[in-house]
């Protein structure tokens, strides 16, 4: 049974249903370019349609701050919504007051709407309880299908559930039962795959997921600081030498957790990070003065696929190295490639989200053979770092 309620669990027939979906999608020239979220919320809009329920989508697109923008409108996403949906889909002006309740009252069975930019109001963001109830006036039953925004206490997100019976929709509780299935209680052996950047950005998430799975494979410029933290030299590579204290600390209580830390042994080395540049391979405690290491090396990769063969489990976040930029994208190529096999195969059971990470397994042709690939940037990680967000917390039973 879910920890939380769903579609199956209220009558939508005739009633107002208020949709919160995920449209912060990137538009070029007026046109949308990655259609993914609008595609994961489809079948929840058509799905409440077909039942009865009188549709309306709430969603925000940019960061307005309060202010009515014409560049942050929601007006040229309802086309693509639309199109994608395959069933008319009407824009309303606001998302409370008199235009939004006339045209809510004036919805039949099975009509959808999408309303303005939530954002356009200052309440939305202070999840403000007068806003909140205002925009409860208009509908009778709330369905959160935008687990990407999730970790925001917003009025859109979490203060509508304290007005309308809430419940989650097929989008948030596929990303859920995912998300559950592969921290919560994994199959074991569980392996965790952290690239980036920066150890900065991922210490909460390195310390929760050592508590949770088998093996934590680091790659990426944060795997140089923990070389740095094992007293490796890295020549120019980029790193945060003022976090070596707590890569070192990192290192220590994974060994109490029982949970394996895979660095690199060797790595692909270039003097500028560049596409195409001149590129070698070394082992790590061999880097030159005057080279930065881009990406992690052949033998490392064997070393990772091998691990992955012997894993159920595996959640990825962030690329391996610079794949950006090739040469450096094979390490990331390699092992996204490895994991969607060994998913075909039905031998793991690989979950990934995340900021760069579904451009590298996109880049890698595999994003739609891992078992799920989650929608959400900032909401992921905060799911892996362990916190509880607001807009799943509103909806648990
Ligand atoms: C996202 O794009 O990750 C979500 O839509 C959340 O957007 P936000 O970071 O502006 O809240």
């Amino acid at each position: 049974m879910n920890s939380f309620r769903t579609i199956d669990d209220v009558d939508v027939a005739g009633r107002r249903v208020l949709v919160r979906v995920d449209l912060n999608v990137p538009v070029r020239d007026g046109e949308v370019t990655d259609l993914t979220r609008i595609e994961r919320i489809a079948p929840t809009i058509r799905e409440l349609s077909d039942l009865g329920g009188q549709v309306i989508m709430l969603a925000h697109f940019g960061r307005p701050k309060g202010e009515r923008k014409s560049d942050l409108s929601l007006k040229p996403v309802a086309g693509a919504v639309e199109k994608v949906i395959g069933r008319p889909v009407a824009f309303v002006g606001d998302c409370v007051g008199d235009k939004a309740e006339a045209a809510a009252d004036a919805l039949s069975n099975g009509d959808i709407l999408l309303f303005e930019n939530t954002r356009f109001h200052a309440g939305e963001e202070k999840n403000d309880p007068r806003l909140a109830k205002e925009m409860a006036r208009i509908g009778d039953l709330y369905v959160n299908d935008a687990f990407s925004c999730a970790h925001r206490a917003h009025v859109s997100t979490e203060g509508l559930t304290h007005h309308l019976p809430s419940v989650a929709g097929r989008c948030m509780q596929a990303e859920l039962e995912a998300l559950e299935g592969a921290l919560a209680d994994p199959e074991r052996p569980a392996a965790a795959l952290v690239g980036g950047a920066k150890v900065s950005t991922k210490l909460d998430v390195l310390t929760n997921l050592m508590s949770k799975v088998d093996l934590l494979i680091i790659g990426g410029a944060m795997a140089n600081t923990f070389l740095l933290a094992k007293g490796v030299e890295i020549g120019t590579s980029l790193a945060e030498p003022d976090l070596v204290a707590t890569a070192q600390k990192i290192l220590a209580e994974a060994e109490t957790r029982n949970c394996r830390i895979i660095l690199p042994v060797d790595a692909v080395v270039a003097d500028k990070l560049e596409q195409g540049a001149d590129a070698a391979i070394v082992a790590v405690d061999a880097v030159p003065a005057d080279r930065m290491i881009l990406d992690v090396g052949p033998k490392s990769i064997a070393a990772v696929v091998a691990e992955l063969e012997n894993c159920r489990t595996l959640m990825w976040n962030g690329p391996m190295g610079a794949f950006e930029f090739p040469p450096f994208d094979k390490a990331t190529v390699a092992v996204a490639q490895a994991a969607a096999r060994l998913t075909k195969a039905g031998t793991l059971n690989s979950v990934a989200g995340g900021g760069d990470t579904v451009a590298a397994l996109n880049h890698a042709g595999v994003a739609d053979d891992f078992s799920y690939v989650s929608t959400a940037g900032g909401a992921f990680l905060e799911w892996i770092e362990g916190k509880s967000l607001p807009g799943v917390a509103a909806l648990s039973n």
